[in-house]
């Protein structure tokens, strides 16, 4: 059997970490890199890091408009996806641009789409990640769902393809490396983090929705200056290059900087990012994996959003929804905590066996 995966960001990448050697044991893999994400700290650090072999194709898109970002990923993939060169089936990740430039160029030219993390809806149009899901969901074959909402999402839509819901291989791949790789890191030490324990906050930033935006943007700086400065909370950021590019650009990256217990850091690694997070009071952020890994290890979440595709995490009291309002912001940081103590009694994730499924599913079907 031949599959390729086409991946892009560094959300794709931890998914595809935790399916690769899986989807080795049954078929060959040829991975198409797009280029969307080049930088070492979003990119080949977590090849490195979580085993995956270097990508047989690199499409060096660079970065974009997002029409010109799909418009160069369809352009050179296309000579890749040739009657010369046929797989079996095209397994996309997530909702990146990568995920559904991949979906298409794969259904034109003929090849079975498989999309894992299907099914996933915010339910808001502004978001660039919600269009991205609903048409691989569209011209997928396969849907591999994580969630029982992402699987009745589907079922509501109608979609023509094979709905299955396989869990999250975040469960598969956060407490692997959780047990065996985190032990390894230094992270804590270099921060200075040590005496900190169970103490700072984790906060990530970098929801287009919230980056380009100069209101949106002052308010979590501003939650940031009293946190840091009137309660004296340490909150360590690796903070990512849109989000920096773009404070830079307003002239808020000094005020941020001047907050005393704010430690502003480059993006890490994924062995690194889940040893901070594991040692973490909370965690405040905008992102989608990370309300998942948070729920996963046991870390209330606060949540930059107004809505979120990972319902259940609310639904069982372990995140919070507080936009980027500064007073639920601080509130959320300084007084909420979770309504259980006890996470995922419900796997609402899945056991841990969704690479396997995933496995079983497509030796199955594809063999036929
Ligand atoms: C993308 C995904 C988002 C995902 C995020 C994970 C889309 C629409 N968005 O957003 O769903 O949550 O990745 O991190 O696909 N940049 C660099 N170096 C890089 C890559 C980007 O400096 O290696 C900067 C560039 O200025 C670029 C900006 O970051 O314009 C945004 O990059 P892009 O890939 O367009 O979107 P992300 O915000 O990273
Ligand atoms: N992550 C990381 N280093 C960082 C920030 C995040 O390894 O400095 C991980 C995080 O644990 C998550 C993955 O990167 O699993 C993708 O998260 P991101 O927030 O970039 O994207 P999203 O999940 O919002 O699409």
């Amino acid at each position: 059997m031949k599959l390729a995966s086409v991946v892009g960001a560094r959300p794709n990448f931890v998914k595809l970490g935790a399916v690769d050697s899986t989807i080795r044991s049954f078929s060959e893999h040829i991975i198409i890199h797009t280029g969307q994400h080049y930088d070492y700290r979003l990119s080949e650090i977590f090849f490195k890091e979580l085993d995956i072999p270097k990508p047989d194709f690199n499409l060096e898109v660079g970065s974009g408009p997002p029409g010109v970002q799909i418009g160069n990923i369809l352009k050179k993939l296309q000579p890749i996806f040739s009657k010369d060169n046929k797989f079996d089936a095209v397994l996309v990740y997530g909702d990146t641009n990568s995920t559904f430039a991949g979906a298409l160029c794969a259904a034109k030219s003929g090849f079975m789409v498989a999309h894992i993390e299907a099914g996933l809806r915010s339910f808001d149009r502004r978001m660039p990640e919600e269009t991205n899901r609903i048409l691989a969901d569209h011209l997928s074959d396969y849907l591999f769902c994580p969630t029982m909402a992402a699987l009745n999402n589907l079922r509501r839509e109608h979609v023509s393809g094979r709905i299955v819901r396989t869990g999250d291989l975040s469960v598969d791949i956060v407490r692997n490396v959780a047990k065996k790789l985190v032990p390894s890191s230094t992270i804590l030490d270099s921060l200075e983090l040590n005496d900190l324990k169970g103490q700072y906050v984790l906060m990530t930033v970098h929801r287009a929705e919230n980056t380009s935006s100069l209101e949106s943007m002052e308010s979590i700086i501003h939650a940031c200056e009293i946190l840091s400065n009137r309660e004296g909370l340490k909150i360590v950021f690796p903070i990512h290059p849109r989000t920096s590019n773009f404070l830079k650009r307003v002239k808020l990256f000094a005020r941020l900087r001047q907050c005393k217990n704010v430690k502003i850091v480059k993006p890490v690694g994924y062995i690194d990012f889940i040893a901070l997070l594991l040692q973490s009071k909370k965690v405040v952020t905008d992102s989608g994996g990370l309300q998942k890994e948070a729920y996963l290890l046991g870390i209330p979440c606060v949540t930059l959003r107004e809505n979120t595709e990972w319902v259940e995490t609310i639904q069982a009291g372990a995140n919070i929804l507080t936009g980027t309002r500064t007073s639920l912001i601080v509130k959320a940081v300084s007084e909420w905590m979770p309504r259980r103590p006890t996470f995922n009694r419900k796997a609402i994730f899945g056991k841990g066996d969704t690479a396997d499924m995933i496995k079983s599913i497509l030796t199955k079907e594809l063999s036929r």
